[in-house]
């Protein structure tokens, strides 16, 4: 990940940099100045994400003081009102409590822009006003476009941005990029027209596409991991490795998100984005550089790797859904997702995957990858494991049990870190043995505190680095894995096949089916 960093020329507090594969001495990068436009500002994700993610960058000295933020929305809010809302919103989410000196003077640098999304005129203000803030805050004309609208608005927004000219480059000698959150499109063939729309205003080289997956710092370490040691690299591959895992797992439930997720469900919402996203990163080949190209290369070769191949055959047999029904979570009883705010009484939506798929090169064939991923389900956790093959045993003859193969865990969330299984003999006169676990845990070994998602995917963005963030052909080739998958289910809902939904309980792990799934190949999922 190569911080192709603009000219700087700012003085900001730089910071060793942290990661083993970038030489020597190098220095974190302070972007050039510039303005970043968020449009939904008042919404959710501005609140909770975006803003504190901003505060925390300029605390600690990633952002020069010319920075400056405008929010655009449909409320007609003041800049001083603006404000204060967002002050409130950064003190409650804000990763550490907000500072107010510090707030204050990056508070200077946040204005307000009442318009409509789909007015040319509310652009053209727009415009204007950017004009002035780069002349008076000297942001250099740099523009940091950011959609954290619904998806539907984003085409709009998009048109408009081109017609307004605001997409140009150069033109004042600024950049002009964009950032769009997920959901991209919601099967393959919208995904292909949403790329067309953005691509009739903007280059490649100015689209963002956010996974917030990828500036998790656990799995930007997946690639240090892999790439930086030389122990594991040669057993990655089909001869050492007899499966691999991945599971996301969430205890929270749809949280007064009814109406996305009717639309959106298990598959849209995780599977075609975050798990593609970590799948692709286990099982890519090392990238000449890291660079966004050679990485992003990579990273879709896997994804055009998998057997998309769907039949209704397969589908019955190698992939599992289920829907949450009432239950405990945490101790608290919980409603099912039925009974959840704005979800249809009936609603066949489901809630949890679970698949089987195979990345078909060299490296791979016949390594099943086992995936899942669920609302409601015992405990957050989610994690990458790879299990190696049994070593012969011929040795061990006559003990009770045959030890547990090696298993390499990567703990992306919570308690971030990595266990490596092996087996050891127990202490005493005989030859009895069994499997310990060699455990690295972040919090002990690190002293310091992680970025979140958001400030790390925020900075390499205005430094203009897109190694982090999805590429067309890489959000096309995910949707091609997963859309042929929807689209039997939604026919089959429709002919009448309606799955006998709910078909686990709030708190569990699943739906049996997904047990069987493992199972009848000899394998179970790993308990986490
Ligand atoms: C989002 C999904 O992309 O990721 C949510 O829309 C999900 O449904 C969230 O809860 C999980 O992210 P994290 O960072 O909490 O694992």
């Amino acid at each position: 990940m190569a911080r192709r960093a603009a000219t700087v020329t700012r003085t900001g507090t730089a910071r060793p940099q942290a990661n083993p594969l970038r030489a020597g001495l190098r220095l974190e990068k302070v972007p050039e100045p510039a303005c970043i436009v968020v449009f939904g500002a008042t919404g959710d994700l501005t609140h909770r994400k975006i803003l504190p993610a901003l505060y925390n960058l300029r605390r600690v000295g990633l952002l020069p003081p010319e920075t400056t933020i405008v929010g655009f929305a449909r409320r007609p809010y003041t800049d001083e009102q603006f404000r204060v809302d967002l002050k409130e919103a950064v003190s409650q989410h804000s990763r550490v409590p907000l500072q107010d000196a510090i707030w204050d003077d990056f508070a200077a640098g946040i204005f307000y822009q009442q318009g409509e999304f789909h007015e040319p005129e509310a652009y053209r203000r727009l415009s204007q006003r950017l004009d002035e803030l780069s002349a008076s805050r000297g942001t250099r004309d740099n523009r940091l476009f950011y959609l954290a609208t619904p998806p539907s608005l984003g085409p709009t927004i998009i048109e408009q941005l081109g017609h307004a000219s605001l997409d140009a480059e150069g033109r004042t000698h600024g950049w002009s990029r964009i950032v769009i959150e997920k959901p991209f499109g919601q099967d393959l063939d919208s995904a292909r027209q949403l790329n067309r729309d953005v691509q009739r205003v903007f280059r490649e080289s100015q689209v963002y596409r956010i996974d917030h997956y990828l500036g998790k710092e656990t799995v930007r370490n997946l690639l240090v991991f892999r790439f930086g040691n030389g122990i594991f690299e040669p057993i990655w591959n089909r001869r050492y490795v007899d499966h691999v895992q991945i599971t996301v797992a969430e205890s929270l439930g749809v949280e007064g998100r009814g109406p996305f997720y009717e639309e959106a469900g298990a598959t849209r919402d995780i599977l075609q984005n975050h798990m593609m996203q970590l799948l692709s990163l286990v099982a890519m080949e090392p990238p000449i550089a890291f660079d966004a190209d050679d990485l992003r290369n990579e990273k879709l070769r896997v994804l055009r790797a998998i057997d998309a191949d769907w039949t209704e055959e397969r589908i019955t047999r190698d992939v599992v859904r289920g829907q949450y029904g009432p239950g405990w979570v945490g101790g608290k009883p919980v409603p099912g997702y039925r009974e959840e705010p704005k979800v249809a009484k009936d609603s066949t939506r489901e809630t949890f995957v679970a698949l089987k798929l195979h990345v078909q090169n060299w490296r791979w064939a016949d390594v099943p990858f086992y995936l899942r991923t669920g609302k409601r389900l015992a405990k957050p956790a989610t994690e990458i494991s790879v299990q190696f093959k049994q070593p012969p045993l011929a040795l061990f003859k006559g003990l009770r049990a045959d030890p547990e193969p090696n298993l390499l865990a990567l703990r992306i969330q919570p308690d971030e870190g990595i266990l490596l299984r092996f087996v050891a003999k127990v202490p005493g006169l005989g030859l009895d043995v069994r499997s310990v676990n060699m455990d690295f845990t972040y919090g002990s070994s690190f002293v310091s505190d992680a970025p979140e998602a958001y400030e790390t995917l925020l900075l390499d963005a205005m430094l203009g680095d897109a190694s982090l963030f999805t590429r067309a052909d890489e959000v096309e080739a995910a949707w091609a894995v997963v859309t042929p998958i929807d689209r039997a289910w939604e026919a089959w809902d429709q002919g009448g096949q309606r799955p006998a939904f709910p078909n686990y309980a709030a708190g569990s792990w699943g739906p049996e089916e997904a047990d069987r799934l493992i199972e009848r190949d000899g394998r179970r999922w790993r308990r986490l």
